[in-house]
């Protein structure tokens, strides 16, 4: 689909219904669709939004452009479930339907406040000359799924430049505060803006939030804070960092800092530490966290990275997000695992012990391995009967080394970033690999989350094998998963 600016930002009622009808043929009927991870039912998805819990249940909201792979006019499409795996699709819940969000209803966060759900986000608003407004607006969702009483709560101060955006409702005693990412207009770095108020109305900005590293580029996306295990994980995304602060390979990274605390009226962490990736795969990004009502705190990202262009293009689909983890902290870093309900999708387990672990897995499957130590191979998924074509995973245990390569796993992407990631292991250790196929995404938790690699990988379906390509000493389950979006 040719895609100029006009076409874009067309309000969504000047499309016609064969056309979106279409749009959502091709992207059930793809076969890189996926069929257990929160996918789009037309275009292209990105952030996760409003993640919460709210009247009994989850919720989940993602940024959705519906007619086409391209980052056009975004709303929210709203997603509900109990158990953090099962989503219902509640539709369409926050339009660009305002002077405020007429260029995109752009990302946020939502909480629950006296019995609603207070969603608070970004308007995208850019006038005749295109230059752009960011409003951070404020609106509220009853218990029926309605979204209403949309207010402008502020806009950009005069010392941040247009890029203002993203901001998480947080709630400390009787305070709201809201972090947002931000530029500044002297230096154009890139910060974590920190604002408050009492009422959700009047809202007052604190200052930059001090996070202990030297500049963070020239932009931060997507901040956001969670306390796991009586520490403060601030969660972000800086555009254009210097790789000599703290390195990274895909075109952004998504990082985290731990911190013993955060002190929001002076807008800086108490003790924090060093920067991380949050994952160590190709295409993470925008990760939202919240602490739930059950005493856990969990995640949930983007899979997709902005200015990078997917095979799916093609098809006028893009993007999905990553299952929900959980987080808990273990030697200062963070350990990512999978929600306990992932379980109940597994069927038809194997238990798997030869080199050739299976003839006709196909690519939706979740495979658990404990590889003993002192080996070095790799392990081919998705491959053809020879594993030539196919998605590998090396690893070496005795140096400590795991690479996930997706050079040979059909049409390539982003290869200017590089086909493969590499993580550093504990030397000597048997190796736990905990492993989700979803026909065009492939979620690697190591040794128990101490890391985790996700990537999307565009490789031919009729490719089901999975095989070591040496002798390798190792136990296993192999578990089909249900087909439940
Ligand atoms: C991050 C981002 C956000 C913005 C949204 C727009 O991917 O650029 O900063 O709010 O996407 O869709």
């Amino acid at each position: 689909m040719e895609c100029t600016r006009e076409k874009r930002y067309l309000p969504y009622n000047k499309w016609d219904a064969d056309t979106l009808l279409h749009l959502q043929a091709q992207a059930a009927n793809s076969p890189y669709q996926l069929h257990y991870h929160l996918h789009p039912i037309s275009g292209l998805v990105n952030d996760p939004n409003g993640f919460s819990y709210f009247n009994g249940a989850y919720h989940l909201f993602y940024q959705s452009y519906p007619f086409g792979a391209v980052h056009g006019l975004k709303s929210w499409v709203h997603f509900k479930s109990q158990d953090l795996v099962n989503w219902t699709n509640l539709g369409l819940a926050v339009e660009p339907d305002t002077m405020a969000d007429s260029h995109g209803a752009y990302s946020g966060s939502a909480r629950e406040i006296d019995g609603r759900l207070f969603l608070m986000y970004t308007g995208n608003h850019r006038d005749e000359n295109w230059v752009r407004t960011p409003y951070q607006i404020g609106a509220w969702m009853t218990k029926d799924g309605k979204v209403s009483d949309k207010t402008i709560l502020f806009k950009n101060p005069d010392h941040i430049t247009e890029h203002f955006r993203d901001p998480q409702i947080l709630k400390q005693n009787d305070t709201y505060y809201a972090i947002l990412g931000a530029q500044d207009k002297a230096e154009k770095h890139g910060h974590i803006d920190i604002w408050k108020s009492q009422d959700l109305k009047n809202w007052e900005e604190l200052g930059f939030l001090d996070m202990g590293t030297e500049p963070m580029g020239y932009m931060i996306e997507c901040p956001n804070i969670v306390r796991v295990d009586g520490k403060v994980v601030v969660i972000f995304c800086p555009q254009g960092l210097d790789k000599k602060i703290a390195d990274y390979d895909n075109v952004y990274p998504d990082m985290y800092i731990i911190a013993d605390d955060i002190d929001f009226e002076n807008h800086k962490l108490i003790n924090p530490g060093k920067l991380h990736n949050l994952d160590k795969g190709f295409d993470v990004y925008a990760t939202q966290a919240f602490n739930a009502p059950d005493g856990h705190a969990y995640e949930v990202s983007w899979v997709g990275l902005p200015d990078t262009t997917y095979p799916t293009d093609d098809e006028n689909w893009a993007n999905c997000l990553s299952q929900v983890k959980e987080l808990v902290i273990k030697d200062d870093k963070l350990i990512q695992k999978p929600v306990k309900a992932m379980r109940a999708l597994r069927q038809d387990e194997e238990q798997v012990s030869d080199p050739i672990i299976s003839e006709k897995a196909g690519q939706q499957y979740e495979l658990k391995l404990k590889i003993a130590q002192g080996q070095t191979g790799n392990l081919h998924l998705a491959a053809n009967e020879d594993l030539t074509n196919s998605l590998q995973i090396k690893f070496d245990t005795q140096n400590g080394k795991l690479v996930l390569d997706r050079a040979q796993a059909g049409q390539a992407v982003a290869v200017d970033h590089g086909t493969s990631r590499e993580t550093s292991l504990v030397a000597n250790k048997d190796l736990e690999l905990d492993i989700f196929v979803d026909h065009s995404l492939i979620e690697v938790f190591v040794n128990g989350g101490e890391e985790v690699l996700t990537g999307r990988y565009f490789a031919d379906q009729a490719n089901p094998k999975i095989a070591f390509e040496q002798n390798t000493a190792y136990t296993g389950q192999l578990w089909q998963m249900k087909t439940i979006l």
